[in-house]
């Protein structure tokens, strides 16, 4: 393990992802040199603390990744594609959360748990991209299942956190709740409709085909990270007023035979997940316990009788954490140990 201290970029730093990277690498005990902390001009000169030093944060441009060895990216895809490729030209490699680059056949797409060997094609762009948040909690825990038994399709709908819009929805959120347990008129700007006391089918714009945005990040990043075209994979997201933790109900079919209790003892070993399920006891993972913490959790496993290998299955996980900031730490520390 290399212990040599790297310059670390964070882009995006005052946004929810962005601090939450800094804190992750923190927590981490990165071996960080320097830090630099990059947001769009109407930040420069905040502080932000990193290991109880105050750090200025500096406007993103061009010449911001000179010097630098790596770069958290967090500041959205429009940023992410203007300004990924000057960091790189600076041999400085990108970790990146926005959907810009993830579907780029030259640029690996990861979650350590399943697929840490693509980590090596940073080479060819320079570029690493951190996967959706929703698809990396339901391939974490898929991945066991697909290498055991071959998936060969999953149903999914999502219930997703507020935070991962943002910080102003997180404030959306807040304001409207408040104003609505007050009788008071309420705004909306970040969603179409009320999501306090709502659930909305709408994450991402919609296509053509009718699907959103989101739902096809996690039918094509799915096959991408589990490197198998052959899955089927349909999806339904959904936002929901909660402000951290995505919850998924995911429903998988296997080629081989497979069997819900087969699939727990199976999840209970594999890494980065902690099983949470005994019904009698009323466990099965809750979105407040996926938030704040890094594991992936499953609950509710049981046989789906209407197929022949058929499971359902409820899972969990902080989407500002594993869904986004410590995915994208795991990356750049193996990333420093293995390749840099
Ligand atoms: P800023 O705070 O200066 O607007 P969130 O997803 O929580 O809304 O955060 C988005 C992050 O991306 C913030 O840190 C925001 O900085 C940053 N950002 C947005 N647009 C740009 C841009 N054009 N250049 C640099 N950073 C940007």
């Amino acid at each position: 393990m290399s212990e040599k201290k790297r310059n670390v970029a964070v882009a995006g730093a005052t946004g929810a992802v962005g601090n939450q990277m800094i804190r992750c690498l923190e927590e981490a005990d990165f071996p960080v040199n320097s830090l630099k902390l990059l947001a769009s001009s109407r930040s420069v000169g905040r502080m932000l603390r990193f290991k109880g030093d105050l750090i200025a944060v500096e406007q993103l441009n061009e010449d911001s990744f000179k010097g630098m060895d790596i770069a958290l990216f967090s500041a959205g895809g429009g940023t992410s594609e203007r300004f990924a490729p000057y960091a790189a030209k600076d041999g400085c490699v990108v970790v990146d959360n926005s959907s810009a680059w993830r579907m780029d056949p030259d640029v690996p797409l990861v979650v350590p748990e399943v697929n840490p060997h693509a980590i090596a094609d940073h080479t060819n762009k320079g570029i690493i991209a951190n996967p959706n948040c929703s698809t990396i909690q339901m391939v974490v825990a898929l991945d066991p299942i697909h290498k055991k038994y071959h998936i060969k399709r999953i149903v999914v709908s999502t219930y997703q956190a507020v935070s991962g819009t943002g910080k102003k929805a997180i404030d959306e959120l807040f304001d409207q709740t408040r104003a609505m347990i007050n009788f008071l008129d309420y705004e909306k700007s970040v969603y179409p409709h009320r999501i306090a006391f709502n659930c909305l089918p709408h994450i991402d714009t919609f296509l053509d085909n009718g699907y959103t945005k989101e739902e096809m990040k996690m039918v094509n990043e799915t096959r991408k990270i589990l490197e198998d075209d052959t899955i089927g994979v349909t999806a339904t997201t959904v936002r929901v007023p909660v402000f951290y933790g995505h919850s998924e109900s995911v429903n998988v079919e296997t080629r081989e035979p497979m069997s819900a209790s087969q699939v727990k003892l199976l999840l209970d070993k594999a890494p980065g997940i902690k099983v949470m399920d005994d019904p009698e006891k009323n466990l099965y993972p809750l979105a407040t316990d996926g938030a704040g913490q890094d594991l992936t959790l499953i609950g509710r496993i049981r046989d789906d009788a209407s197929v022949p290998n058929g499971i359902n299955m409820w899972i969990v996980a902080d989407n500002i954490r594993k869904g986004a900031a410590t995915n994208a730490v795991q990356i750049a520390r193996i990333l420093v140990d293995e390749y840099l």
